[in-house]
């Protein structure tokens, strides 16, 4: 088989599902998972020659992505801001806005000492924080005890130190004495009115907890966010979260009126008011 066989091949089984934009993308994936081919490779050396020891393995992967399994939980990884995350389906792919979010931070708080990401998943934002970020004691919490464990695995896999807590943010917030100088977080923001909107392949196989908050109480973790901050924002500390662009108004709103004056909302590569910091004047 050729690399050109190969394409072929995934776009003949594919093309009913994905436009020709994915189908290429998910090919790349492919090819540089089973034969390690690299991006330029991919484009300028079509007819390069691949063994077919993963033959077996490559139809099985093709046979989940024609039912609409995302491609990052078929190949059990995703890339975060240039890092490799393991994924499957019990934590959120990581989105690309998000590591708008983590550049943000990363650029504004080199000095800050103590950070927690509240939600943090498949702990992408806590281990590209800490990457990123050698001076600042990094922690992270989560409710869902088995995201805990992939974000641990991920933590060691890319040689970061992170403090996990198993922790329900909207019914917990006193349980650790930590100040923190940052507090971050992706919290669930979609509302479940939003999910006709949706595609089927983060539907049926993403964690709904991750994603949805009812449509009468869709700003609760930001509410919970807040309610944490006022016990643990240390003096001048910073908040950053992601936030459903429909709700950017209300979200910074609702910081406001617990008593967060100073707030910037910031737009993503889409011109989308996705990400809002909230300070500390104090
Ligand atoms: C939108 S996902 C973000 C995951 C990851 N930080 C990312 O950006 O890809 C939200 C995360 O919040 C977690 N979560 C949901 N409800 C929670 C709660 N009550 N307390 C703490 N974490 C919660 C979910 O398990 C999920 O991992």
């Amino acid at each position: 088989m050729t690399i050109a066989e190969v394409a072929d091949k995934i776009k003949s089984k594919l093309h009913q599902q994905f436009n020709i934009n994915e189908i290429r993308q998910i090919s790349l994936l492919l090819l540089q998972h089973f034969w390690q081919i690299s991006e330029i490779e991919f484009y300028t050396d079509k007819q390069k020659k691949l063994d077919e020891k993963f033959d077996e393995d490559f139809s099985k992967s093709l046979n989940l992505l024609q039912q609409h399994t995302p491609v990052q939980y078929v190949l059990g990884t995703a890339e975060f801001y240039g890092l490799k995350i393991s994924v499957d389906e019990n934590v959120l792919i990581p989105r690309p806005e998000t590591e708008e979010l983590a550049d943000w931070v990363i650029a504004e708080n080199k000095n800050a000492k103590t950070l927690i990401d509240i939600g943090t998943g498949s702990g992408c934002i806590a281990i590209a924080l800490a990457k990123n970020m050698k001076n600042t004691k990094i922690y992270a919490l989560d409710i869902s005890e088995k995201a805990i464990a992939k974000a641990a695995q991920n933590a060691a896999n890319n040689d970061v130190r992170i403090d996990f807590f198993r922790k329900d943010i909207l019914s917990e917030n006193n349980f650790t004495p930590i100040q923190f100088d940052c507090i971050v977080s992706n919290p669930p923001y979609v509302l479940e009115s939003e999910k006709s909107k949706m595609k089927q392949n983060v539907l049926d196989f993403e964690p709904h907890q991750a994603l949805f908050v009812p449509d009468s109480d869709a700003l609760k973790f930001y509410s919970a966010i807040a309610g944490f901050a006022i016990l643990h924002l240390a003096a001048k500390g910073k908040i950053y979260v992601e936030i459903n662009e429909n709700l950017a108004e209300e979200t910074q709103n609702l910081f406001k009126q617990k008593g967060f004056e100073h707030t910037e909302l910031k737009k993503d590569l889409n011109s989308k008011n996705r990400m809002l910091k909230i300070q500390r004047t104090d």
